[in-house]
């Protein structure tokens, strides 16, 4: 059977996968704006060994970079969650799972194992991740941290950006929907064991959870509420995924969280929200305060760009749709060749902008448009 990434309703997947919400200005600023910083390189200061291990929130991993999650990857190769986090682990790149998989939390974690197997050697291993929402019907959630606490996952990112899903016209424009079988793969298990309410209207539930309003985002939730989470957590780091005001990194440095990541849902969500190289820039005063470990999304595709999140002071970069482009267009080959291209531009771009360790990356070294 042919995948329907590459079957006749291609189009409204890749629609899906590479567009955002409403007018997609976010999701263009989201570029525009890593384009607008200039680099400073500083010279002669002996890059000859390169240690690009970063500390996040307590726990080494080899270089500061994530995959984003991203819900039903599997709509553009087969078994695309455990595809993209094996080769992650096998280039020493950490690995956020969407709640939004279409193939089953502990499936992706035995995946990832074997990357960390084939990676071998005894250093630092990169962190194995799994995303929340929050939903409708907190059994669903719930369940899910205790599996991926389970099943060996290290963290749990907490999105809290998405209380309901943007809107995104061309989704609407190809009346898609997320097929069934696609939408319920990763709680399979609780659907049958659970009496499932069935919405009655796609509003607000967008097109990942159209039939089981269960499953939709809780809106909720606020800062309070986090406090259950944080609790079911037991252990794992938790972080908070979506933050773009300086105001909202205060109140998370309230909380016993390891961190947050500014992002703005790849410009998926509101859509005119700043972009996230400015939203990270805005907040230099709330960063010398912050104790937690921040990271950053938001069309992250090569090593420049990490060193210029590492210079607003971030720990790492998440990176979604430029993994996720690799496998679509090129398949398996074409992701690991992509994975092992971006650690390797990190390394290089670090070692010419002067920097032997990623915190050596000054903020001096970046030239920031005027009126950000
Ligand atoms: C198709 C798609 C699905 C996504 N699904 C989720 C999700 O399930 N949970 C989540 O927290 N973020 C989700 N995101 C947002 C990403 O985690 C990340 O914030 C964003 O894609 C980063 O921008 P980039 O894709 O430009 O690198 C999704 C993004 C895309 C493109």
């Amino acid at each position: 059977m042919e995948h329907p990434g590459h079957g006749p309703g291609a189009e409204a997947i890749r629609d899906y996968y590479f567009g955002g919400s409403g007018a997609e200005s976010t999701l263009s600023w989201n570029r525009r704006d890593w384009d607008a910083i200039e680099l400073v390189p500083r010279v002669l200061r002996n890059v000859a060994h390169l240690d690009t291990t970063v500390d996040l929130a307590g726990r080494r991993i080899p270089v500061p970079l994530v995959v984003a999650p991203m819900a039903y990857t599997s709509l553009l190769h087969p078994r695309a969650e455990a595809v993209i986090a094996e080769a992650a682990a096998r280039h020493g790149v950490s690995y956020c799972l969407s709640t939004r998989s279409a193939v089953p939390l502990e499936e992706v974690a035995d995946a990832f194992r074997r990357g960390l197997k084939l990676r071998g050697g005894s250093g630092t291993k990169p962190l194995l991740a799994f995303q929340l929402y929050v939903m409708r019907d907190h059994r669903f959630s719930d369940s899910l941290v205790r599996r991926a606490a389970k099943s060996g996952y290290e963290a749990i990112y907490v999105t809290v950006d998405a209380p309901f899903i943007g809107i995104r016209m061309r989704d609407r424009e190809n009346s898609f929907a997320v097929p069934e079988e696609f939408l319920s793969a990763n709680i399979s298990e609780e659907l049958e064991g659970w009496v499932v309410e069935e919405s009655e209207t796609r509003f607000g539930s967008g097109v990942s959870s159209a039939r089981f309003s269960g499953l939709a985002p809780d809106p909720g939730v606020d800062w309070s509420g986090l406090g259950d989470i944080i609790d079911l957590a037991d252990g794992m780091l938790v972080f908070l995924k979506g933050v773009l005001s300086a105001a909202d990194l205060a109140l998370a440095g309230g909380l016993p969280v390891a961190g947050v990541v500014v992002s703005n849902h790849g410009g998926r969500q509101l859509d005119g929200s700043i972009s996230t190289a400015r939203a990270l820039y805005r907040m230099e005063s709330e960063l010398r305060e912050y104790r937690g470990a921040v990271l950053v999304d938001g069309a992250i595709s090569s090593g420049a760009d990490v060193v210029r999140a590492l210079g607003l002071g971030a720990k790492a970069a998440m990176v979604g749709r430029h993994l996720a482009r690799a496998l679509y267009e090129r398949g398996e080959e074409g992701l690991d060749r992509a994975v092992s291209l971006l650690v390797e531009d990190v390394k290089v771009s670090l070692a010419l902008a002067g920097a032997s360790r990623p915190e050596m990356v000054e903020r001096s070294q970046l030239l920031v448009p005027p009126g950000w």
